[in-house]
């Protein structure tokens, strides 16, 4: 490091030192059936997450889900998220102390890693204020460079669903306000999938007309969820990823088709192996339970959950 670098890191470090932050960050549900990369629904299941600038080096603390199995160094996907983003406004990572606490289950297509990086990117968000001030456009941005795709981290930053979209300027959002009718339910079974496993089997190209059926079909979806949930069902079907992805996940597959044909709205949720069902009200959602009890063979745990309408927050604790 430079002398000049070395002493503009010590202004950063000086200037954020003491300062504290408490985030907060929904799971998500990605492409919901036809929109792949595209889609997402913010779910009211969070990790939470304390940061404190101080002390001496890094020290890290997992609670709850991932506490044993996560690294506790600076190849931590948060510290990774809070170091990208003070990188990108000229500031090394500071001393700093970190207490997450997870409940968003890892592995399962519910927006964990996306979870983790919007902690990490709200956190830094958190620090740098007042003196630097992120857009939405720039919290995004951040959080897709390090996911990939910006259908999970979008709804996890901005809440309700969203419809994310990459433009040469970087990605861009739109949030939406989901229907008050609609429930969702996410069935979690007990066994991971790898996204970058999910990702390698989809193909190269697809055919013509099953990009067309998902254009109808996503178009038609944000209908049915903003305005029309009983449209739900012809609305989540989808060619483009879950036949693809079937033979990694034949549980997933064969409970979705079950569902499907006793009329429930259900997807594989993100990269899976979970299920999302849409269901158009709470009572249905009891219904598809039932179903899956009857019908799957490995133990599975059914999440009713609410649709998150706030998306991530950051508090400075130090202030209050
Ligand atoms: N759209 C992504 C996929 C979501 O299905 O691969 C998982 O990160």
């Amino acid at each position: 490091m430079s002398a000049a670098s070395a002493e503009a890191s010590a202004i950063a470090t000086a200037e954020l030192s003491g300062r504290r932050v408490h985030v907060k960050v929904p799971a998500t549900s990605a492409n919901l059936g036809p929109g792949f990369d595209t889609l997402g629904l913010a779910l009211a299941q969070y990790d939470e997450l304390d940061v404190e600038v101080g002390g001496d080096g890094l020290r890290i603390e997992v609670h709850g889900v991932g506490a044993g199995e996560v690294p506790l160094d600076e190849s931590h996907l948060v510290v990774r998220a809070i170091a990208h983003t003070l990188a990108h406004y000229g500031r090394d990572l500071p001393p700093l102390k970190l207490v997450a606490r997870n409940a968003i289950p890892h592995g399962r297509g519910l927006g964990s890693s996306g979870a983790a990086i919007v902690a990490g990117v709200m956190a830094a968000r958190g620090l740098l204020a007042p003196e630097v001030e992120i857009s939405p456009d720039e919290l995004l941005e951040l959080a897709t460079e390090l996911e990939g795709h910006p259908d999970n981290v979008a709804p996890a930053l901005f809440g309700g669903l969203t419809i994310a979209w990459v433009t040469p300027e970087g990605p861009r959002h739109k949030k939406l306000m989901v229907h008050r009718g609609v429930s969702p339910l996410v069935l979690v079974p007990e066994h991971e999938m790898s996204t970058a496993l999910a990702r390698s089997l989809q193909p190269q190209s697809v055919p013509h007309e099953d990009a067309v059926f998902n254009v109808s079909r996503s178009a038609l979806l944000v209908a049915a969820l903003i305005q029309s949930p009983e449209l739900l069902l012809a609305a989540t079907e989808d060619k483009l990823h879950q036949r693809y992805r079937a033979e990694a996940m034949p549980e997933t597959d064969r409970l979705i088709r079950v569902l499907r044909d006793a009329g429930h709205a259900a997807v594989v949720s993100g990269a899976g192996p979970s299920i999302l069902v849409l269901a158009s009200d709470p009572s249905e959602r009891a219904d598809a339970v039932r179903l899956v009890e009857e019908s799957a063979e490995t133990a599975w745990q059914a999440l009713p959950l609410a649709v998150d309408f706030l998306g991530a927050t950051v508090t400075r604790v130090d202030e209050a």
